[in-house]
């Protein structure tokens, strides 16, 4: 060695292995990830779900808040915790039992469908379908796991059983649902482990969770969803004629309709790319939601997205797929109706697409993002965390975006 070297880069620690670096990177990040969830969600690390007020509770069962409170005095179905002052709290759970109770009542009085405006199962019956949302768009940060978090959450916080399907290999939906994929999953845990071409495959009702947010279940993603990009090509290409089973676009299908009978709605969160799993995805689908950030670039590669996702489509269509959406809507996101250039690429969108643009776009909120920081929704944080204005405008926005999807989701269902 000699001398001391004078070149700072010798002084630094010999280089390692690429491959190792990158593993003791994430290691490091995957230890203080867990490290910050335990200071967020301590003791028990599960999240939890917070109380609603019974003007909330009220709001979501769709009775007057007074009405809540005279059951309540009267000792009559579910009871509130009371809290400090004589406030009255719901969990979600309870709000839940309070629609059932207020369902009974009204069947009591051969008011069927006041009873169906408090518990909004879906009646196979009556012909009520599962309805499978995609949300999509191959543009990462176009809000699709937010859509679909605030979506899955309202369809169940307004009566509503939800599973939530988390297509992302990045697993963001699951780690809003209290998963982080790779300290809570071990194999064959996602939706792989139910599409899978080989012998591990296992039934979907083994692979979904119950997650802490009531009425909505998991199936949670992690970097094994990638497998099924590999392994299609090598199943189609070893495919015997007339083995349906084979085909790509019939896996996600099948896989969900063994659970179906215990859902109204399945929320499928797609990867930011158009491959099998997303095409699979949207062969499943009942409807599509494409959510789009009014910006020229995100416009130019929907574009493209839209052009190829038609190719595809076409392809499985004459492949025998059958692919018929009650409805496919585009979804503005992240919308700021200040800025001039947004609002005009907003009022292109719909003067192309019509009606098949919401009519509420999901406005950027600082409430959104502030609350995505600790891996929660907005229905989940509260008011008194944000300053009112911001929280309400923010909460009426979703509100409404999710209200339209709901009654596209009834009128599916022949409700409307
Ligand atoms: N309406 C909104 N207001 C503010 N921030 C938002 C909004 N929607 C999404 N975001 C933020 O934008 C980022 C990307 O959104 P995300 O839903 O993860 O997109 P995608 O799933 O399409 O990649 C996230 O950090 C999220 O918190
Ligand atoms: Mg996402």
């Amino acid at each position: 060695m000699g001398q001391p070297s004078t070149n700072p880069k010798e002084d630094m620690q010999p280089m390692r292995p690429a491959d190792e670096a990158i593993a003791a990177d994430a290691e490091a990040l995957s230890a203080q990830l867990q490290a910050m969830r335990d200071r967020i969600f301590a003791p028990t690390s599960q999240k939890t779900l917070r109380r609603f007020t019974s003007g909330e509770a009220a709001k979501l069962v769709g009775v007057s808040d007074g009405y809540l409170r005279q059951l309540s005095l009267a000792g009559e179905g579910p009871q509130p915790e009371v809290g400090a002052g004589g406030r009255r709290y719901y969990s979600l759970a309870e709000i839940d039992a309070l629609r059932h109770y207020l369902a009974e009542q009204a069947l009591a009085k051969g008011n069927e469908a006041k009873a169906r405006g408090y518990v909004k199962w879906r009646d196979p019956a009556r012909g009520e379908h599962l309805q499978v949302i995609s949300v999509t768009n191959f543009k990462g940060g176009s809000g699709k796991t937010t859509s679909s978090a605030h979506l899955a959450q309202y369809l169940a916080m307004n009566g509503h059983r939800v599973l939530a399907v988390d297509l992302d290999p990045q697993a963001s939906l699951s780690a809003l649902f209290g998963y982080q994929p790779e300290l809570d999953l071990s194999g064959n845990d996602t939706l792989y482990g139910a599409i899978r071409y080989d012998e591990e495959i296992r039934p979907l009702s083994e692979i979904v969770r119950k997650t802490y947010f009531h009425n909505i279940d998991l199936v949670p993603g992690n970097l094994e969803l990638q497998e099924f990009e590999h392994a299609t090509p090598r199943a189609l290409s070893s495919r015997k004629p007339g083995d349906d089973t084979a085909l790509f676009f019939t896996r996600v299908q099948a896989a969900l309709a063994s659970v179906g009978d215990n859902y109204d709605v399945v929320v499928l969160d797609c990867p930011p790319q158009l491959g099998y799993l997303t095409l699979s995805a949207l062969c499943a689908s009942s409807s599509v939601i494409v959510t789009v950030h009014p910006q020229m670039l995100d416009v130019a590669s929907m574009s493209q997205f839209l052009f190829m996702t038609s190719d595809l489509l076409n392809v499985v269509r004459e492949a025998g797929g059958t692919l018929n959406f009650d409805f496919l809507r585009y979804l503005v996101t992240r919308f700021e109706p200040h800025d001039g250039p947004q609002a005009q690429i907003a009022g292109f969108l719909r003067s192309l697409f019509g009606d098949r643009v919401l009519t509420a776009p999901m406005l950027k909120s600082t409430a959104i993002s502030d609350a995505g920081l600790t891996k929660q929704t907005l229905y989940e944080v509260g008011r008194e965390n944000f300053s009112r204005g911001t929280y309400d405008r923010a909460i009426e926005a979703l509100d409404a975006v999710n209200a339209e999807i709901e009654e596209l989701i009834h009128s599916a269902w022949g409700r409307v």
